[in-house]
């Protein structure tokens, strides 16, 4: 007998929601069987693409009718928690888009509705999932460049105007909840912290160097973690071509730089040497394109949301863990703002 499916929704459907259709698409544990967007064509292209679910054009509709177990929420960053609440309180499970909100108490408010419902919340950082970060942060947690030095975040990527121009939402306080870190750097940051742990103390510097929106398009960032180790951010969306995502990572033991997917440098004093590693299919792209995200996506999350809610336990990226970034990126904004450090611990 076939095993029942989970039934699958997504909010939603612009740009990174055919991740989510194309992941589900390739599971035999869940099934998209809805899809919801205010702008009714969207929903229906989405839905053609992916075996024709119902289409919705209003939320509350769909979590009423649909029978959904998971919700994929794909929305504008500053809907994400009016969201996923509405799914929490109908008992529907939640893998949402980064970030997970734009402010702490709106971030904190969905976990809470979540953990409130017994519902499973999941965030999306799809680059904690490529074999490369999962094989440092092991290694890191086992001391294999001993008391960590320095930790350096180089988010350099290329959005002209007509990115911002295509989508009222991009771009603003309101509902991107900052730039060039909120929207594109938080991945980086999200490893940083994954790979470097919490950080104690921020300061920064933000601008608006060359596009006509009111959040940052470029921003330096100077970081204490709570390790003792030092930390530099870089970020940036208005440099031409957009450079890889590049995570340096410093110990007493040696250094580990993982460019995009690869393994740019690997040598520990204990003879460890790997060197410019090529992954078949990884390009440039994904710096300049906001719609490419290189060969691997978001297949480990759907998967492993599908586990944790048929194994009752929590999935790769709580909640909790995703509004890490957040956070971080809220006292990067606070300290460029006041001109003061910020602590955080
Ligand atoms: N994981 C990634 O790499 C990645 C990449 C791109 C975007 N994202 C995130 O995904 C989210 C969406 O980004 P996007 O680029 O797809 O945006 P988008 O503007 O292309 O799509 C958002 C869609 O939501 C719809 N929408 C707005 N309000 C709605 C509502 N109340 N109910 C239903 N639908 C509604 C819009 O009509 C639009 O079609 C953002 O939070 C963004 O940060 C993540």
């Amino acid at each position: 007998m076939e095993k029942k499916k989970l039934k699958w929704g997504i909010v939603g459907c612009g740009v990174i929601a055919p991740a989510h259709g194309k992941s589900l698409a390739k599971t035999k544990d869940a099934e998209l069987v809805a899809v919801c967007d205010i702008v009714r064509e969207r929903a229906e292209h989405l839905a053609a693409d992916f075996g024709n679910p119902a289409v919705y054009t209003d939320l509350d509709e769909m979590l009423e009718h649909a029978d959904l177990d998971i919700l994929s929420v794909c929305t504008p960053s500053g809907m994400h928690g009016e969201h996923i609440t509405a799914a929490a309180e109908r008992g529907v499970h939640v893998l949402s888009e980064k970030p997970l909100e734009i402010t702490l108490k709106k971030v904190d408010s969905a976990i809470q509705a979540c953990r409130k419902a017994g519902v499973k919340l999941g965030g999306v950082f799809q680059r904690r999932t490529f074999p490369t970060s999962v094989e440092i942060k092991k290694a890191l947690d086992a001391g294999a460049l001993g008391k960590m030095v320095l930790g350096t975040a180089c988010l350099k990527y290329y959005r002209d105007q007509a990115y911002y121009d295509s989508g009222d939402w991009r771009g603003t306080w309101e509902l991107d909840g900052g730039g060039a870190l909120m929207n594109q750097g938080v991945h980086g940051i999200d490893l940083l912290l994954w790979f470097m742990g919490d950080v104690r103390k921020v300061f920064a510097r933000t601008g608006t160097l060359l596009r006509d929106i009111p959040v940052e398009d470029t921003a330096v960032v100077s970081l204490e973690f709570a390790s003792g180790a030092f930390g530099t951010i870089e970020g940036t969306t208005s440099v031409y071509p957009g450079m890889d995502t590049r995570i340096e990572l410093h110990g007493e033991r040696g250094t580990i730089i993982l460019e995009e997917s690869r393994i740019n440098t690997w040598k520990t004093l204990d003879g460890v040497e790997r060197e410019q590693e090529v992954i078949k299919g990884e390009g440039a792209k994904v710096a300049s394109d906001p719609s490419a995200l290189g060969p691997i996506t978001h297949d480990v999350l759907v998967q492993d949301m599908i586990d944790a809610v048929k194994a009752d336990r929590e999935p790769l990226i709580p909640g909790e863990e995703a509004r890490k970034a957040v956070e971080l990126i809220l006292a990067i904004y606070e300290s460029a703002k006041t001109g003061k450090e910020i602590t955080l611990l």
